[in-house]
């Protein structure tokens, strides 16, 4: 074979910015991520929005972000978004989620997710058995976290919900980098 054909079937080296290979979905189901959880976070944030850039199909974004979440943290038991329902502008319809059967739907109010949407802030609940009015779709989530999620003109689209089967699973740092991962990817 010539040599110049021989060239042309080597494999391209692709710098690396860190230990971990960075985009492609079918690279990121075989990276380690780092142990720590905010250095974790940080990592499939860049990831999400790796593997994101220049689709705009809300479903296909809503979709990648609860895949490549649960698949990152032991933690998180059930995670996916509850969208508003255009037609029923005050009660929320499951969204892409990953995990055992959801709700279909929830009025804005009720429950962990309601209150979200209602008030617009995240909801940190360390004993849902203890939180008013909890919707138990898995009896065995016992903490959670709910975070409002926006659009580019602050008009709440969705809630994303994760549910652990362990008490107080969830922290600031959860917390902090969910909001900052929404914004990201939504806002
Ligand atoms: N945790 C929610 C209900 C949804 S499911 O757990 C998937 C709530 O109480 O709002």
């Amino acid at each position: 074979m010539p040599p110049r054909r021989m060239a042309m079937l080597e494999t391209p080296r692709i710098p690396r910015r860190s230990r971990y290979i960075p985009a492609m979905a079918e690279a990121f189901n075989d990276i380690t991520l780092s142990a720590d959880k905010a250095t974790r976070y940080a990592e499939v944030a860049d990831e999400i929005a790796s593997v994101l850039d220049g689709e705009t199909n809300l479903t296909a974004r809503m979709a990648t972000v609860a895949s490549m979440l649960a698949n990152s943290f032991d933690h998180y038991f059930w995670t996916g978004f509850y969208v508003v329902d255009p037609a029923k502008p005050r009660e929320l319809v499951v969204g892409p989620y990953q995990g055992t059967l959801g709700c279909l739907r929830i009025a804005f109010g009720r429950g962990v997710c309601g209150a979200a949407a209602e008030t617009g802030q995240t909801q940190l609940v360390a004993d849902v058995h203890a939180f008013p009015g909890h919707i138990a779709c898995d009896s065995r989530s016992q903490s959670e976290v709910v975070v409002p999620v926006f659009d580019p003109e602050g008009q709440l689209i969705a809630v994303l919900d994760v549910d652990s089967d362990k008490p107080a699973a969830f922290d600031e740092t959860d917390q902090v980098w969910l909001e900052k991962i929404l914004k990201a990817t939504f806002a």
